[in-house]
């Protein structure tokens, strides 16, 4: 029997599920040798919200960070987290750009890219899939969007997830993201996917509504090959099971992972002065660390509640909270049943909030709600009715091809845009994705290059003092 495997999240998934991202490379260097000598499967430390976070609110380039890690872990697998078609930023872009930030992140130092789509089009992994493939020796995750809803049947995935394979995926993982999953609905799903799908198979869940230990467990179980895991300082809450705790669950069973559960004393010494000094900054709030089944209840993530419930507040309806909860399901439902996950948690929730607050549904309809009717963003696992799309289109033709078919190549264009900042090959791609947020990066960058004090500089108010 092999041994199951598990991927460490404290350096991606666990801080940005836990403290918003906002872990330093600082923060991380002085940990990474320990952690490189523990026989993880893998370190996911990079991708999904870090690289925005770097550049937003730490005044670090995410490139750089890539290969510190990949310095400080000669001897580990690095992960990362990267949407298909919408790279780590929020529209998608043309093939000629995610092509080239796949080669950039695989030669900086990344080893396995785990790809997703929001809406599990296969159409927005296509390039993503291909690029990776390309670079010797990087291996090739897909992530499944798990989600819940009378068309989410263990057949809508296991089908995903041969078209996933015959796209040439190294493995795949389920992506349960709202922590939607229950111990017997992963008992089924992996059993499903393992019996039909031959390659190995990860499971990746939150610890939200208080059921990700006893899911990975059934997992495990199940046939799963790999779990993800965070270290016990920076797990649970909104983050995932502690590391330890699976690794001694399995011990001395046929799962047995082969770790050593006393090498990660001093890992978790080292996180729990971390979390000590996260609690006393305010960044980490206890209320994110206690478990809510609110998400199970109304099938929608445990962040998206609190979301409404502010919309609502704002809007001086709040009185109204539980109306738009019934309504969440019927919008999603009109909308061809998107997993609810960013972007998409935010369109369907601020729709059933207009919904509800103007007395009548589809009164007014958002931009980005009709965009997703228009199929701008791939096709939503559901059917919408056509004559729903017609309503809310009105004249304008949805979109049947893939989205990125009508993008142009805009590498070249996005060069000489930036070319007044550019140090790095790579910095082209953070100008891509976040604009001027990475301009204003660049600005302090080489700000700092010609010795200027930055607490100074900011004083300043980002005038050159000179
Ligand atoms: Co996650």
């Amino acid at each position: 029997m092999p041994k199951v495997k598990i991927t460490e999240t404290v350096l991606r998934d666990a801080h940005q599920s836990l403290i918003a991202t906002r872990m330093t490379t600082n923060d991380m260097i002085p940990i990474l040798p320990a952690m490189d000598k523990i026989g993880y499967y893998s370190i996911e430390c990079w991708g999904g919200a870090t690289y925005d976070a770097c550049l937003r609110f730490l005044d670090e380039d995410p490139w750089e960070r890539l290969r510190i890690l990949r310095k400080y872990l000669p001897n580990s697998k690095l992960q990362m987290l990267f949407r298909g078609q919408n790279m780590l930023g929020y529209r998608h872009y043309a093939d000629d750009v995610v092509e080239y930030f796949v080669r950039k992140s695989v030669a900086n130092g990344i080893d396995i890219i785990r790809i997703f789509d929001a809406l599990n089009d296969i159409r927005n992994l296509e390039t993503s899939i291909k690029s990776a493939k390309k670079e010797a020796g990087a291996h090739v995750q897909v992530a499944i969007s798990y989600t819940t809803g009378e068309i989410f049947t263990d057949d809508y995935f296991v089908e995903y997830a041969k078209k996933v394979r015959d796209l040439g995926a190294d493995s795949i993982c389920i992506k349960d993201m709202a922590a939607l999953l229950t111990p017997s609905a992963t008992e089924r799903l992996v059993k499903a996917i393992k019996k039909q799908v031959n390659l190995p198979l990860q499971v990746h869940t939150h610890y939200t509504t208080g059921l990700a230990s006893m899911c990975l467990l059934t997992a495990v179980k199940s046939g799963a090959d790999i779990i993800d895991t965070a270290m016990s300082p920076l797990a649970l809450g909104t983050s995932h099971p502690p590391t330890e705790s699976m690794i001694a669950a399995l011990s001395g069973t046929e799962y047995d992972t082969g770790l050593d559960l006393s090498s990660f004393s001093e890992i978790r010494d080292y996180f729990m002065s971390l979390r000590g000094k996260y609690i006393k900054n305010g960044l980490l709030d206890p209320k994110m660390l206690a478990s809510d089944t609110d998400g199970l209840i109304y099938q929608v993530p445990g962040g998206m509640l609190s979301n409404l419930m502010s919309q609502l507040k704002q809007a001086g309806k709040d009185d109204k909270f539980k109306e738009v909860l019934k309504e969440v399901p019927k919008v999603r439902k009109d909308a061809g049943y998107p997993p609810l996950v960013t972007p998409t948690s935010q369109i369907v929730g601020s729709q059933a909030v207009l919904n509800v607050i103007n007395g009548e549904r589809y009164k007014m309809v958002t931009k980005e709600f009709k965009r997703m009717i228009k199929g701008e963003y791939g096709k939503t696992p559901g059917e919408i009715d056509p004559e729903f799309r017609k309503f809310i289109l009105g004249d304008e033709k949805p979109i049947t091809c893939r989205p990125a078919d009508f993008l142009k190549p805009e590498l070249d264009k996005l060069r000489q845009e930036c070319s007044d900042w550019i140090e790095q090959y790579e910095d082209v791609l953070s100008y891509a994705q976040f604009g001027q947020v990475a301009i204003k990066f660049f600005e302090n960058r080489r700000n700092k290059k010609f010795g200027i004090d930055k607490e100074h500089f900011d004083k300043e108010n980002g005038v050159h003092p000179v």
